[in-house]
């Protein structure tokens, strides 16, 4: 908070009059005025008046995705030396400190919807630097359904509600899946024990997609990041959900602010996996495609730092409603990768703050640098608040304005061949099953049973037989044991 935001809202608290909006003591705040004793309401009524209309604009538009969320405020701390593969300054020194904003979500519902529901989560980390806030947009999943941007708004719209019912449809939900087959993946890990957390402060966090690193010499590298949770990881079942769901829909929410006060601030310790750049176009996976890992056998993880919360926000409308995070929001020495989800990313985000929270919804205390100061020559707009009074508004100008720097963030990407719609390349171990095969191939009969149980109760819902049969036959691709499981699990329960 500015020096400004603070005597602002110390002169709220203090105590006088009742006002309105332009600071006019209020004589009655029961009562409306009436053209006499039982008469009809006064138009002059202008605080009856002014309170009915700002109450009808007290919701802005909910995010189209993530609107369920919660909020905290907390430090990253670097605990190791990763100069040799980036320049980025919060990164440059052991013991160094970085304020952090984090946001969780939960993807698919409304704002007004349970936490306790199977789902991905959103783990927006938002890094105050001294070089301008660095946003990593991730979720508490290393890997995403599809592998481009141009899937996404058709794969949302299976995820939320249907058009003319208004509920969430398991064909819609199946179809998609059954025809995108690169989401088995995903889906597997969805529908298994991390499908729904316990709570937020008990599940890891991912960048997800590949990002790039530069060091001060210009060498560069592909580096994936991992949020290991201190807390240890802990899962609801699906009749526990339901439960907890019906309960106490805010029971994430509740759980992270008042672990906060009573003083139990939830940490994280932070991972890299680094590639050189050299190695990306011979490694046996696309390094870029989001539907996959790199197994830690190819690229260990390496702790470079640890995540703490420890301040709640004050206010959840003005510092969780409207906090915007973008993938594009990067600092020197971290760039983008090829990822063509990342790609559309970069455009996503910020097109959906000006139309969320308005042109100017960078200059709010929760979004504005915190270490540094922005410098544009962007002006005015709705809510513009005068911050560079009289500076000229253009450059270059000879009257010492800010000027560009002339060094790069990130390094050149090398590209070849024709523009065209290609599909993200393939190496030579891609498919769209192998890794959802591994997976499942990893967990204990336990978990396997739990796993066929979370998907055959959803696709026993489907209300045609060619729409399931597509969908169980991604998962006999997968692991043949898998279908076969699957399929007898789905018949049971369709008879
Ligand atoms: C091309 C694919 C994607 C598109 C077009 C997209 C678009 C969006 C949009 C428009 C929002 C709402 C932003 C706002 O109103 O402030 C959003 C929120 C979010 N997305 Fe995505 N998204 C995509 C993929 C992903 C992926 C792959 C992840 C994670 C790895 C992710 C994580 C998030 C998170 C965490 C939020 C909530 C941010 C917050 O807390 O404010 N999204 N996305």
């Amino acid at each position: 908070m500015s020096v400004q935001d603070e005597a602002l809202s110390a002169a709220i608290s203090t105590t006088g009059p009742l006002t309105t909006e332009s600071g006019a003591p209020v004589a009655d705040n029961q009562n409306s005025e009436t053209a006499g004793l039982g008469g009809p309401v006064l138009v002059q009524d202008q605080l009856l008046l002014e309170k009915l209309a700002h109450f009808n604009r007290e919701r802005i538009p909910e995010r189209v995705v993530h609107a369920r969320g919660a909020g905290a405020y907390g430090t990253f701390t670097v605990t190791a030396d990763v100069t040799r593969w980036t320049r980025a300054a919060f990164l440059s020194q052991v013991g160094k400190e970085t304020e952090v904003f984090l946001r969780f979500s939960t993807v698919a519902g409304n704002l007004g919807s349970a936490d306790a529901v199977r789902d991905p989560r959103g783990f927006a980390v938002k890094f105050y630097t001294e070089e301008g806030n660095y946003d990593l947009v991730g979720n508490n999943t290393p890997i995403f359904f599809i592998k481009d941007a141009i899937k996404f708004p058709d794969f949302i719209h299976t995820q939320k509600r249907d058009p003319y019912t208004g509920s969430q449809e398991a064909d819609n939900v199946w179809d998609f899946w059954g025809l995108s087959p690169e989401s088995t993946h995903q889906v597997t890990w969805l529908f298994g024990d991390r499908g729904i957390p316990a709570s937020y402060r008990h599940m890891d966090g991912f960048g997800s997609h590949t990002f790039q690193w530069t060091n001060e010499a210009g060498e560069s590298f592909w580096v994936k990041y991992h949020f290991k949770t201190d807390q240890g990881i802990r899962n609801l079942t699906a009749a526990e959900a339901e439960e907890l769901a019906g309960k106490d829909p805010d029971s994430h929410q509740r759980d992270l602010r008042e672990a906060i006060e009573r003083g139990e601030f939830p940490s994280w310790t932070v991972y890299v996996q680094v590639m050189p750049a050299d190695e990306a176009a011979s490694y046996r996976f696309n390094p870029f495609d989001l539907t996959k890992v790199w197994p830690h056998g190819d690229y260990p993880l390496t702790e470079i730092g640890k995540l703490e919360l420890n301040r709640n926000p004050e206010n959840v409308f003005a510092e969780v409603e409207q906090a915007i995070f973008s993938p594009a929001h990067f600092v020197p020495g971290i760039g983008p990768s090829p990822d063509k989800m990342l790609q559309g990313r970069l455009f996503a985000y910020g097109d959906a703050h000006r139309y969320r929270v308005g042109i100017n919804a960078d200059h709010l205390p929760v979004n504005r640098p915190h270490a540094t100061v922005a410098r544009t020559h962007s002006r005015d707009g709705f809510l513009y608040d005068g911050r560079h009074k009289g500076a000229k508004n253009y450059e270059p100008n000879s009257f010492g304005g800010p000027a560009q720097t002339d060094r790069p963030l990130w390094q050149p990407v090398a590209v070849t061949g024709a523009t065209g719609n290609h599909a993200a390349p393939t190496h030579a171990e891609d498919n769209d099953f192998v890794q959802a095969g591994n997976l499942y191939r990893l967990m204990t009969e336990e978990e396997k049973e739990r796993l066929i149980a979370n998907l055959a109760g959803f696709i026993a819902k489907v209300s045609r037989d060619d729409i399931a049969e597509r969908a169980i036959n991604n998962f006999r691709q997968a692991d043949a044991d898998y279908g076969k499981r699957l399929e007898a699990a789905v018949q049971a329960l369709r008879g």
